[in-house]
């Protein structure tokens, strides 16, 4: 019997309930296919915050990085300022584990309805690799009122530092800044992920950017992914403006394969590609570090007006869970376990924002009993 250890963090909100959820399923896959997970728990979140101040430290992000993955629920808080959590846990996290790749699957499972007309489960099966490090959400800029100012700006990771001394001189009232950053390798990693796994799939990337107006650091994609692509000669590749691929989610979904992108298109690409595989209820996220330690959640958020009524819906969470068992290797669980979700929707054993009558604790055991049975 194979054991693997791994961290557990349900977060806020929905956050406990779900990732409960998800344990159960995992667990079931575990005995149906001959692993352990053995599960370490943090109390991670809002909670924890508004008592001790503290959001993660760097003694638990130390321990968490002996872990291969961690199951992740959800945070934000309707006490906690909007920013505070995120930056302070769920990005710190992204940042300190390196996990470069975010990795969103976009797949409209059998028997889910998609708000596209006449669009099935064969047109809608693409994978989003969003870099997951860089671009805007390197969180360096700042606000200037009229005159002059300094200011020190840096960015410190495992892969490069860099630092930026910007001397602002304005007569506007007021104005803000943000710097974006993209590196070479930075690019040049996730790019390499995205082909590999296309590769294994129908052999198409799509670069999504904008380099039409951001030159500088899009220009700078481009050039990677077109040095990248040498190394793949087997699979076809195109670029797509990020407004343009929007429209193309909606109208043409079946063109795409596997879709590379900065990070902050990615982010809001990915709430479309949700709501085309039939709602955020649906949509799971890995942050991947190939080498390291990946961290596994819904992209949901932790939905604070559903807290405690155990209605909320944790399918993604257990799609999510799925992508854990992939990442550990366990591929056979990881196909069994997005199949016993596909059965449990088909036999309407869902919650009742997909038409089911059943609660969120029914679902674990519905899935559990498939995948076991299956
Ligand atoms: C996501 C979320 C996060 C992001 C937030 C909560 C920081 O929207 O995972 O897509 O912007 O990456
Ligand atoms: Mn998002």
């Amino acid at each position: 019997m194979t054991l693997y250890k791994a961290a557990c963090m349900p977060g806020d909100g929905i956050g406990p309930e779900i990732i409960a959820e998800g344990r159960k399923v995992l667990d079931a896959a575990g005995e149906k296919f001959g692993f352990d997970i053995e599960w370490t728990d943090y109390d991670t979140g809002a909670e924890k915050y508004l008592k001790t101040g503290e959001l993660i430290t760097e003694d638990e992000l130390k321990e968490l990085s002996g872990y291969p993955a961690i199951y992740f629920g959800a945070i934000g808080d309707e006490r906690v300022k909007p920013g505070i959590l995120e930056k302070g846990i769920l990005l710190s996290m992204r940042f300190y584990f390196d996990e470069y790749v975010n990795l969103r699957p976009v797949k409209l499972l059998k028997g889910v309805e998609t708000p596209l007309a006449n669009k099935k489960p064969e047109d809608i099966d693409f994978v989003v690799v969003r870099e997951n490090t860089e671009d805007f959400y390197v969180g360096i800029g700042s606000r200037a009122k009229a005159g002059k100012q300094r200011d020190e700006l840096s960015v410190m990771r495992e892969l490069y530092s860099v630092k930026f001394g910007v001397d602002v001189e304005t007569d506007a009232d007021e104005l803000a800044y943000q710097i974006g950053v993209l590196s070479r390798q930075g690019s040049k990693r996730v790019m390499d992920y995205a082909f590999s796994l296309a590769e294994s799939r129908d052999k198409k990337v799509t670069s999504v950017d904008k380099a039409n107006v951001l030159t500088d650091v899009y220009g700078l994609w481009r050039e990677v992914f077109e040095e990248t692509k040498k190394s793949y000669p087997d699979v076809a590749t195109e670029y797509n403006f990020v407004d343009a691929v929007t429209m193309w989610f909606v109208k043409n979904p079946e063109w795409f394969d596997v879709l590379v992108t900065p990070n902050m298109f990615g982010d809001i690409i990915t709430d479309l590609g949700a709501m085309i595989q039939g709602g955020l209820g649906l949509a799971p996220g890995g942050n991947i570090n190939p080498k390291g330690t990946s961290m596994f959640e819904p992209i949901h958020g932790s939905a604070p007006k559903y807290r405690g009524k155990n209605v909320a819906n944790p399918l993604a969470t257990i799609w999510a869970g799925s992508l854990l068992l992939d990442t550990l290797g366990e591929k056979e669980a990881a196909n069994a376990v997005v199949s016993s979700i596909e059965h449990s929707i088909e036999k309407k054993a869902v919650t009742r924002d997909m038409g089911g009558s059943m609660r969120t604790s029914d679902i674990g055991e519905w899935i559990s009993k498939d995948i076991l049975n299956g």
